[in-house]
Formats: C-alpha cells, sequence, structure tokens
C-alpha cells in the first residue's frame, strides 16, 4: 500500500470534548499544530490533559463519564485510521457511548476533528496506543463491543509480534467485553485474518468466528471504514469476522 499523506486538521475548531492525546506534552514539543493546540482559548483549555494515572482505577460508569460526560453502552475502536466508522457510527447510534484509539496523532486529531464538525459528543478519540489504553485504562466488563477494522498487516516476519491481533491484546479485549459483548475483526489479509481468527480462537474463550456477509453499498461513503472503501473499489476481497463473549 502506498504511504498516506498527512492529513490536514482544522485548525480553530473546538476538539476539546472530543480529543484525549495521551502523550500530549511530548507531541506538543514535536508538533507545531499540537504546540498551537496547547495555547488556551477563550480562558479553557482546547485539548483535555489527562494522565494515564488520572483516568486508571475508574468503574464503567466513572470511566463513562469521565470520557463522555455520562454513562451509556460503551464501544472501543482500535486504530480509526481517519475516522470513517467512529464518525459515521456515532451518527448512527446516539445511544452508545464509542471510543476510539489511535496511535498516529494526526489521524486521531483529524478523527477527533471529524466529530466534533458533525457535533456528535457521543464519540471520542483518544491518541495513544491500544493495547496500553486496554491494558491500564479501559474497566474490565464495560464494552459491549470492540471494533478492529484492517489492523496493520506488520508484513515482515520478524514484526509479526507487532500485529495488534496477538494473544495479549486479544485476551484483554475478552476481560473488557461484557457478556454478550462483541468483538469484530475485518482485514484484505488473508493471511492475517486466518492467523488472527486462530489466535482469538486459542486465546480467548469467545465463541465464533461468525461471518459477516458483504452488504452492496448505496454510495461513496457507504463502507464502514477508509479501508473497506478502498479494497472495494479496488474489486479486492474483504474478510469479515466477529466473536461473542
Ligand atoms: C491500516 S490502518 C486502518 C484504519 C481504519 N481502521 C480503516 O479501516 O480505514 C490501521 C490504523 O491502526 C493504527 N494503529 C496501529 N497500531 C495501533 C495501536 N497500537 N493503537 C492504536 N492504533 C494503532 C494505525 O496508525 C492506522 O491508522
Amino acid at each position: 500500500m502506498p504511504r498516506r499523506s498527512l492529513p490536514k486538521i482544522q485548525g480553530n475548531r473546538d476538539v476539546s470534548h472530543y480529543f484525549i492525546p495521551m502523550e500530549f506534552e511530548f507531541m506538543a514539543q514535536v508538533d507545531p499544530e499540537t504546540a498551537a493546540l496547547a495555547q488556551p482559548g477563550d480562558g479553557a483549555d482546547k485539548v483535555k490533559r489527562v494522565t494515564y494515572a488520572s483516568l486508571s482505577g475508574m468503574t464503567a460508569e466513572q470511566f463513562s463519564e469521565r470520557i463522555f460526560g455520562r454513562v451509556a453502552p460503551m464501544e472501543f475502536e482500535i486504530g480509526s485510521g481517519k475516522g470513517l466508522f467512529i464518525s459515521s457510527y456515532a451518527k448512527a447510534r446516539p445511544d452508545r457511548n464509542i471510543l476510539g484509539v489511535e496511535i498516529a496523532y494526526r489521524y486521531a486529531l483529524m478523527s477527533a476533528s471529524k466529530l466534533a464538525k458533525q457535533n456528535t459528543p457521543n464519540g471520542v478519540m483518544m491518541a495513544a496506543d491500544a493495547a496500553r489504553v486496554l491494558r491500564e485504562l479501559v474497566p474490565l466488563e464495560s464494552l459491549v463491543a470492540a471494533h478492529i477494522y484492517f489492523p496493520d498487516p506488520w508484513w515482515k516476519k520478524a514484526h509479526r509480534k507487532r500485529r495488534i491481533v496477538r494473544p495479549d491484546v486479544v485476551s484483554m479485549i475478552e476481560a473488557r467485553l461484557a457478556p454478550g459483548g462483541i468483538l469484530h475483526f475485518w482485514t484484505d489479509v488473508k493471511e492475517y485474518f486466518d492467523s488472527g481468527v486462530e489466535i482469538i480462537k486459542l486465546s480467548t474463550n469467545l465463541s465464533g468466528p461468525y461471518s459477516v456477509p458483504e452488504r452492496p453499498s448505496s454510495g461513496d461513503l457507504d463502507f464502514r471504514t477508509h479501508f473497506e472503501r478502498r479494497t472495494r473499489l479496488n474489486e479486492l476481497p474483504v474478510y469479515r469476522s466477529y466473536f461473542v463473549k
């Protein structure tokens, strides 16, 4: 896949509700646009300043209240990319709280900016490593669903251990799903799909895999994610599964 260009961020949009940069102080030092966000606007910070310690050890209700300002069933997306899924899903499901975690800071900010633009405060983006967020922040049995769409395949064999669908991460997801909770896993990489499904079967007691039929798309943005859109426009297959706790 060609390297993606860096997205342009709407500098003056208020993303304070929508954006939680976990390594903010560090990012502000290395990135001028981030440094600009550090300037307080109208007497209030433009971004939430939080630390891992300040968000850990909470009950599901306290966590939801702190992140979303309300308690509702929570869903978790790993690697939101440009934010097509979280923005369309937040709009479609106002009854849910959706937390997207994206390690690429600019993409996280871009997705937060989309959520702010469409005024859907039930979607919030965290710029962070999803594995660390799961381990240190997401309360046990607090999620009704976890979404992993088109995770980075890490093609080289030596790099495979960096894949997000790996034993420690899927067992953390299992523990953080409430009974009946769903893990969605889609990819365009057949080898990653097969080995990911095998890892989930071996490392968890989730039932599945259940398959998901391909839905015809009714328009240009009627895809679950940008990567699904790109793959299907290239007429390549998408492998879809879900598992249930
Ligand atoms: C191939 S892209 C897919 C993006 C989106 N899910 C889609 O389907 O269009 C994978 C994304 O996962 C992000 N990512 C990789 N490792 C991550 C991690 N440990 N925590 C959070 N995000 C991660 C990458 O920065 C990238 O944006």
